[in-house]
């Protein structure tokens, strides 16, 4: 009985390490969305297709900053190998295999976010820094993320 009881829990504490892995999961394709959707919003005013707008440049470029933080423990080992719970894109096992790369691809990332953070107030400067931004999302992506058919 007990012996069984100690299974059970030790089964149960399992799962629940399982479903704590898998939102994390989660919670970094939300990171990565909110990622596309305030690039987006400054490519959209890139293009002209929205009037410059710098409360919404500062508050994306705040969001990019904060994801520029969390990216060096975004992907712990626990998570690796997990695949997501829909959605296009998986993590590629290059993240943990080449640690080095991911960190490097983060480096890059942070310091185009800080540059841009100090350097855009107006359209003209957007319309350096967005791209910038966007190559370095390309730069991680290319190697780091697999889109799923
Ligand atoms: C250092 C690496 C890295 C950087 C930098 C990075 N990403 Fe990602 N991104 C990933 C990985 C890995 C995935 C796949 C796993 C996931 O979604 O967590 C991903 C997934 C995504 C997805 C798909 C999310 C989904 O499942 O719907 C979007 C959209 C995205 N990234 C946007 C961006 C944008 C925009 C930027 C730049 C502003 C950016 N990312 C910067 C690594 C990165």
């Amino acid at each position: 009985m007990i012996r069984t009881a100690l299974v059970a829990g030790a089964l149960l504490l399992g799962a629940s390490a399982v479903i704590a892995q898998q939102n994390v999961v989660k919670e970094n394709q939300d990171t990565m969305k909110a990622n596309g959707k305030n690039l987006g919003a400054m490519v959209a005013m890139v293009k002209g297709e929205k009037p410059y707008d710098q409360a919404t440049v500062t508050a994306g470029l705040a969001q990019l900053e904060e994801t520029a933080k969390k990216l060096p423990t975004m992907f712990p080992d626990s998570i690796k190998g997990l695949k997501p719970d829909g959605g296009k894109y998986e993590m590629s096992p290059k993240i943990w295999e080449d640690k080095a790369g991911f960190n490097a691809r983060i480096e890059e990332f942070a310091k185009v976010v800080a540059e841009a953070k100090s350097k855009t107030t107006n359209l003209d400067t957007l319309k350096v820094s967005a791209p910038a931004m966007g190559k370095a999302c390309g730069n991680c992506h290319e190697t780091f993320r697999i889109k799923l058919e």
